[in-house]
């Protein structure tokens, strides 16, 4: 039987662990299994620009990339192949000729790393173009439903909470409060994280509309028992009761994106509590850098499993860790679940406000 030949990409944000998805495809593919593994750059774009810009993956291609942050293939989070247009503003329906280029660049289907937005392009190329697709999820944002983690997260949130541990330095040495913003998108789970693992005295999350009163209490409190300085963890996702996120958009840029929360805490709590506040936005250093050793696991297992089920033929799936074990789901379920966010009756949020953390949702 002729061995398989399988294009790769990613799409969406970056988030560390991608290259070593590529480098388990690699591996796994080419140097176990004897496959050919055609990268395309840019996510879908090297495939429908012309000149295409597609290369052949070798073993040599991906060595030492396991511990790198980035993707080797580049990314983007603009054109959907069903309403294209470069520039992300939607336009023409170019499905029919990601199944052509494929077929010209003699690939028998494609493996896709990506978040939500790929995924749920995956399913729609898979279902409608018939194009044979396995899914591989990502985001350091943890809320792909079907899937219990998705690699990236740790390391964000391994950073998010260093920088809590870092600010709870100088919060404690100045009597200032503290405010730390982290991404997240709609789900609050990196917010979570860090403010437990950094002990942070209130984290603000997405999944709870927050009331400003919970929150100055809770730094009066701490006053009173003579801790005069707090630290505040606040998603990019979190509001106030009655409002939207705060969105912005980014020079050079037509997308909105979520920013601007942690100055609107720290300009309100200083003005309520009559404290000192400053706001910190860690941002895209949270996608960046080296994955952690969890990430790099994760993401060799989801990538190698990926390719078993090429193998097997079971296209149309997505690869998913549920319950510890890796296994896969239809791609198609994503299509219509909602984002995987934080439960407000879960382990985390109930243990953290055993912990006397506040979400500004206390008394109402
Ligand atoms: O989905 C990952 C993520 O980093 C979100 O947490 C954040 O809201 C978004 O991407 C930012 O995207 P961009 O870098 O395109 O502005």
């Amino acid at each position: 039987m002729a061995k398989l030949s399988v294009a790769i990409m990613t799409g969406g944000g970056d988030a560390p662990g991608l290259n070593a998805v590529i480098r388990a495809v690699v591996k796994h593919g080419v140097t176990e299994l004897g496959w050919r593994v055609v990268g395309i750059e840019d996510s879908l774009d090297g495939l429908l620009e012309t000149p295409r810009r597609v290369r052949e993956l070798r073993r040599e291609d991906v060595r030492g990339i396991l511990r790198l942050g980035g993707t080797i293939l580049g990314t983007t989070n603009r054109g959907d192949p069903f309403a294209w247009k470069p520039d992300g503003n939607g336009g023409g329906d170019r499905s029919g000729e990601v199944a052509a280029s494929l077929k010209d660049v003699e690939c028998d289907g494609l493996i896709a790393i990506g978040g939500d937005g790929t995924m749920a392009i995956c399913a729609r190329l898979h279902k409608e173009a018939g194009i044979p697709i396995v899914g591989v999820p990502k985001t350091i944002d943890n809320d792909i439903p079907g899937t219990d983690i998705t690699f990236g997260f740790d390391t964000a949130a391994a950073f998010a909470t260093e920088a809590v541990d870092r600010l709870h330095a100088t919060a404690e040495a100045h009597d200032r409060v503290m405010v730390v913003e982290v991404m997240g998108r709609d789900a609050g789970h990196i917010a979570l994280q860090a403010a437990m693992a950094g002990g942070a005295d209130v984290c603000l999350i997405p999944e709870v509309p927050f009331r400003w009163e919970p929150v100055v209490a809770k730094i009066r409190r701490r006053k009173a028992y003579r801790r005069h300085f707090s630290v505040i963890v606040v998603a990019e996702g979190a509001a106030p009761v009655g409002e939207g996120p705060i969105m912005t958009t980014a020079p050079g840029s037509n997308r909105p994106h979520h920013g601007g929360i942690g100055q609107r805490v720290a300009e309100e709590i200083a003005e309520r509590a009559k404290v000192e506040a400053r706001a910190t936005v860690l941002g895209h250093l949270q996608r960046g850098g080296n994955p952690s050793a969890f990430d790099r696991v994760l993401a060799t297992k989801l990538g190698s499993h990926a390719v078993e089920l090429v193998e097997e033929g079971r296209w149309g799936r997505m690869v998913a860790a549920v319950e510890g074990r890796i296994t896969s789901i239809p791609l198609d379920a994503i299509l219509d679940a909602p984002p995987r966010t934080v439960e407000l009756l879960g382990s985390g949020v109930r243990a953290a406000r055993g912990m006397a953390i506040v979400f500004g949702d206390e008394g109402a």
